[in-house]
Parts: structure tokens; sequence; C-alpha cells
């Protein structure tokens, strides 16, 4: 609750975008737990922060958790910050209970996992595991025309004293805990989700350009109308995409000039297709072209794929231990498939990697009303702790 009020709305909610002022004073809150429990610092080129416990063996590859303190600009308290804050009341509980690990345990925070200003996000573990070009990274514009590079040099300057570390170094394994996000836990009644692997998902950009035009007398037959057009192409789309199985979002549109009596000559829009199966997901995206050029109408269209994410499923050996100290706990668990994106998508392809979720309230996220039961959280943190200390043992 104290870091949900850093960027916390009006609405309840949170705004917290990646590399503002509102987050750089959340790692700043951040610090100050980890110096309180006596964590070591570090950051890395693209501003991921680590807190370090130190294991027997200093130099073994870390067991790391955390998540991501960004959100989106009408976000919840929990999307990614409950995994960090598990992480420290994990590793709390750890010290508390006089267990010294073999490994060191880490929390890790990953830099712009939504990618609501700089987008498409999960620069941190991109960058990180060296899955997208660091040049590519630095150079996205936010919405003002700043430039990923310059927001990232002035967060790493508010942190002069805090030691550098390469990217890409080894882990031991991943465990992110997170919330569902998704009503699936809530209405089993099950406090405890085992990560099974994460839906692939597909984003496109799409610029359609047409002409302005006087809206009183411009002849109806003779307008390049690029809004009627972008309308159609996604009327076309969600024709196309009609089953609940496919999960099909245009969040983001741009119309320009954007006035009463001008015909818009452009549109900028945003596809996200998200599906289980990886061929039907291929064949969907496939489609994206055609069904844009076949209904564009008089005006032009351009149509970009700029994130390709493919389905994945965790390695059995972490969803064993994770369900496993569940169960030593006595805590009811089930298998869950992510529905949401996760940075753990990224590490998945750097060292065994697996996810717990906890129930959220009516699966409402992404949302300002985003709401959890602490006691669930809990739940989870603790079986978070046991799974943790037994990787690091
Ligand atoms: C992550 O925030 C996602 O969009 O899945
Ligand atoms: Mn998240
Ligand atoms: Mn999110």
């Amino acid at each position: 609750m104290k870091l949900a009020r850093i960027g916390g709305t009006e609405n309840d909610g949170v705004c917290r975008l990646a590399l503002t002022d509102e987050e750089i004073e959340a790692r700043r809150l951040l610090i100050t737990w980890a110096d309180e429990i006596g964590l070591s610092v570090y950051t890395d080129d693209i501003s991921n922060l680590f807190f370090c416990l130190e294991g027997t063996e200093t130099d073994a590859p870390p067991v790391v958790t955390g998540s991501h303190i960004d959100s989106q600009p009408t976000g919840g308290k929990f999307d990614g910050a409950f995994g960090v804050v598990a992480g420290f009341e994990a590793i709390q509980a750890i010290q508390e209970s006089g267990v010294v690990p073999t490994k060191p345990i880490e929390i890790v925070v990953w830099m712009n996992e939504e990618g609501s200003r700089f987008s498409p996000g999960m620069m941190g573990s991109e960058a990180f595991t060296g899955r997208r070009p660091m040049e590519q990274i630095l150079e996205v514009k936010d919405v003002n025309g700043i430039r990923t590079v310059e927001a990232l040099e002035k967060t790493l300057a508010m942190f002069p004293n805090i030691k550098r570390r390469s990217l890409g170094f080894p882990m031991t394994a991943f465990i992110e805990a997170h919330i569902e996000q998704g009503p699936i836990l809530e209405e089993l009644g099950v406090p405890v989700g085992v990560v099974t692997g994460i839906q692939g998902s597909r984003r496109f950009r799409v610029r359609v350009t047409g002409d302005e035009g006087h809206a009183g007398t411009l002849p109806m037959s003779d307008r390049k109308d690029a809004l009627f057009s972008a309308l159609e192409m996604i009327g076309a789309m969600r024709q196309a995409f009609d089953t609940d199985q496919v999960k099909f979002t245009t969040g983001l549109f741009q119309v320009s000039p954007n006035v009463p009596s001008v015909v818009p000559s452009n549109v900028l829009f945003s596809i996200d297709i998200r599906h289980p199966d990886g061929q039907t997901l291929k064949r969907l995206g496939n489609a994206i072209s055609g069904l844009c050029e076949e209904n564009r109408g008089p005006c032009a269209v351009e149509v970009m794929e700029i994130a390709t994410s493919d389905s994945l499923e965790f390695p059995n050996e972490i969803r064993a231990c994770i369900s496993n100290s569940a169960q030593e706990l006595g805590i009811e668990n089930k298998p869950i498939l992510s529905m949401a994106g996760h940075d753990a998508r990224q590490l998945h392809y750097h060292c065994p990697t697996g996810m717990i979720f906890s129930p959220c309230e009516e699966g409402i996220s992404h949302n300002e009303a985003e709401n959890c039961e602490p006691s669930d959280l809990a739940t989870v943190t603790r079986v978070l702790a046991v799974t943790l200390a037994k990787l690091a043992s």
C-alpha cells in the first residue's frame, strides 16, 4: 500500500510509468527497504534493480525472484508490484528463519514491463537476456518524443552510487510471483496457481493514410477517410477472430488531425492478439496484413509487426518445486496457464523459470479497481519463500 501511494490515482489505482519521476521515487523506497534488511543493491545498463541476500557460496548463480513496478496509466496496485514486495517479504522470512542459503537469493525489478510509455515493453528483461538488441530498445520514443536512452540515463544518474552489474549474468532459477489477472483461481476457490506456461502473443501497429478535406464540402465519393478505412479493418478482424479463444485488442487508436470539421487523414492503431496454440496464433497473425489490405478502401495501409512471443511451457522441475512447496505448507494449488505476458517469458530462455499466481478479485486487472485479498497474497508469498529456500539450498 505504501508503494501504491507513489503514482496513486484519484480512483485508487496507480499510474507509475517506466522511468518517470514516480517510478524513480518507487525505486528509492525499495532501496530503503533493502537497506533496512541488509540486502546489497545493484543495477545494470538498462536500469534493472537487484537486491541481494548473500549465500554461503558467494559466487554461485543466484536464485532470483521479482517482477516490475511500472504500471499501466490506469493500472492497479498489484500487477508487478506484488511480485517485488513478495520477494522482500520472502527474503525477510528466510532471514528470520535462521536458514542461511547456499546460493544467493535476489529480488529483481525489471525495467518497463508494461510498455505503456515506451512500447513494446519488457525492455529490462529483454535487454538482460539479449532477446532484443539494446540499440533497438534505446531508440524507442514515448508520445512526447523522449527516447528511452534519455529517460534511462536520467534514471541511472539519480542513483550514482549503486554498483553496475553486467547484463545476462547466470541465474540458478527465476521465480516470478504475480496476481493471476484473470478469474480462474477465484472461481475455483484455490489460493495458489502453479503456472504451466504463457500463451503466445503478436503485436502490430497499423498506419492508415488518406487525405484531409472539408467536412461540409468534400463529396463522400471523393474522400480518403482514414478513420472509416481503419474501422472497416478492425471490423473485419473482429469478425475473423470471433471466438473467445482468441484475445483480440485494439487499445491504441490515434486519429489526426482529430478535429470535428476535417476528414481524418491519418490513423495509427495497435493490434494485440493472443492464443495458447502456436499454430493458430501464427495463422491469425499472418491473416492481418491481408484483412487490412482488403478493407483499406481508397486509403493506403502499412502493417508493422512490433513484437512476437511464442507460447511457452515452464520446466516441470520448477513447477514441481513450487507445487511441493505448497503441499508441504498444506496449501491447495492448481496448475494454471498464464493468459497475460510477464518478464518470466524472457527469463524462460535464460534459466529454469516458473511463476506462482495469486487469485485477484473478479479477475480485474489493467484497471484501477484491481484488488486482492491480503491473506491470498500472504499465502502465495509463503509458497514463494519455501520455493526460493529450496532452490537456493
Ligand atoms: C502485460 O502487461 C500484458 O499485457 O500481458
Ligand atoms: Mn505484470
Ligand atoms: Mn500488466
